[in-house]
């Protein structure tokens, strides 16, 4: 997969934090997650890690050229190859490709250090794009949506999870602990720093709003409850137990809906104006 070139322009902060933070971080997250990152596992989704095979949001895979965002070690990327899919994966963070180097073996996988919010691929280039907990947690989804129009196939399939909006106005900052009560404000959230790493979450109506505008439909918006007594790697007990009453992590499944044709846009804009001139 050929890569396109993009001028030079320096990062925004939250880029140059998050890549420092995932390069620190990297070697310490992989050690601590491998286990629930690897195996059977790789292909599952989120923090209850809930199989691909039981919800079916990336659709057929084999032959279709899929791009993972946000990579990290590329589990999931590897896994999908295993299963026939032509995989490339991107990151930003040097460490954590090099995870996915190291996880690839003899046989190495396409991987990209590059930045979500101005993917260095032409347009509809891909089939299908997908995040678990990758660039579209930690990326301005006001750049990342419209990017992943940009180089998705018409009728191609975009599928993310990330945190729902409900977990982060009811997550504790110091402690990073779920609590029952509402503690920032819901309306105009968007980026959320966590000590030195930066997060973007909208309200439900501002997603909605995004896809709609970049031209996605969207297909499914699955809330994950998890099973009574289940366990995250990634939370305390009394969080998980949180999330049997509440939302903690949204899987949104969008479709890029397709572009109207030049003739029929030029068309439609000689409409508009002639109906505006009416109107006058
Ligand atoms: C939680 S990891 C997700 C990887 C894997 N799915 C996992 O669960 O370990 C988040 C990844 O997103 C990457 N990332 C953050 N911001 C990014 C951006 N703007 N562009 C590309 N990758 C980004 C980080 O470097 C990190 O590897």
């Amino acid at each position: 997969m050929s890569t396109r070139r993009r001028s030079p322009r320096p990062p925004a902060d939250h880029i140059r934090a998050n890549r420092d933070d995932w390069d620190r971080e990297s070697d310490a997250y992989d050690r601590r997650y491998r286990r629930v990152l690897s195996g059977p596992r790789a292909l599952a989704w989120g923090l209850w890690r809930v199989p691909e095979a039981r919800l079916r949001l990336l659709g057929p895979v084999r032959g279709r050229r899929i791009l993972e965002v946000g990579c990290g070690a590329g589990r999931w990327a590897l896994a999908l190859r295993r299963r026939g899919a032509r995989v490339v994966g991107i990151d930003l963070s040097r460490a954590q490709l090099a995870h996915a180097r190291r996880e690839a073996g003899r046989r190495p996988l396409p991987l990209v250090r590059g930045n979500a919010e101005r993917l260095p691929f032409g347009d509809a280039r891909f089939d299908t794009l997908f995040a678990d907990w990758g660039a579209f947690t930690f990326a301005d989804p006001v750049r990342t949506i419209p990017e992943a129009a940009r180089v998705l196939r018409d009728g191609g399939r975009l599928v993310f999870a990330t945190a729902s909006p409900l977990r982060i106005v009811a997550t504790e900052r110091r402690r990073y602990r779920l609590v029952r009560r509402l503690i920032r404000p819901y309306f105009g959230l968007s980026r959320v720093r966590w000590g030195t790493g930066i997060e973007f979450h909208l309200p439900y109506g501002e997603w909605i709003r995004l896809f709609r505008s970049s031209g996605f439909e969207v297909e499914a918006l699955i809330e994950t409850r998890p099973d009574a007594g289940a366990r995250s790697a990634y939370l305390s007990a009394p969080d998980d137990r949180w999330a049997r009453s509440w939302p903690a992590e949204c899987l949104w499944a969008l479709r890029r809906a397709p572009r109207a044709a030049p003739r029929a846009r030029s068309a439609r804009r000689a409409a508009r104006s002639a109906s505006g001139r009416a109107h006058r």
